[in-house]
């Protein structure tokens, strides 16, 4: 699989945002990372609460944590589970409000020691809706 040291390093930022999981009631621990157009990396892990649909994905949170920093346009994405799940249809959704190019919009799946697979988001999502 072709990996950029720029994929790389968004892999290992995505490993190291799963540490941070909060998720005391599903034990399963979730990272997230995205690139933006302009080069910057933004991180994020799931948070869940004892209400337990007021629980967030770490995909969701990786992105808005880049759209309330500025960024418009996500270039790529990395998602790292103990066994390389892929993100779930509302992420998908999220994520691609925020991707202009939807086909080059890599989203790598790794689990902390493997790289799983490469998608693009139109892969993950075809037909999406749209505006
Ligand atoms: N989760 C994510 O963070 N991303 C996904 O794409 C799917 C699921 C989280 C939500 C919950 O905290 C835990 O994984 C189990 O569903």
């Amino acid at each position: 699989m072709q990996l950029s040291p720029e994929d790389r390093a968004l892999i290992e930022a995505a490993r190291r945002a799963q540490q941070q999981a909060y998720a005391p009631y599903s034990g399963y621990a979730v990272g997230a990372a995205v690139r933006t157009a302009d080069g910057r990396l933004f991180t994020g892990c799931n948070i869940e609460n004892a209400s337990y649909g007021l629980s967030v994905c770490a995909e969701r949170v990786a992105l808005f944590r880049a759209v309330s920093e500025g960024a418009r346009a996500i270039e790529a994405v990395a998602v790292v589970t103990r066994d390389g799940a892929t993100p779930c249809g509302a992420c998908r959704q999220v994520l691609m409000e925020f991707a202009p190019e939807p086909e080059a919009c890599s989203v790598w799946i790794a689990t902390p020691d493997h790289i799983v697979a490469r998608y693009t988001l139109r892969q993950l999502l075809p037909d999406a809706f749209g505006r």
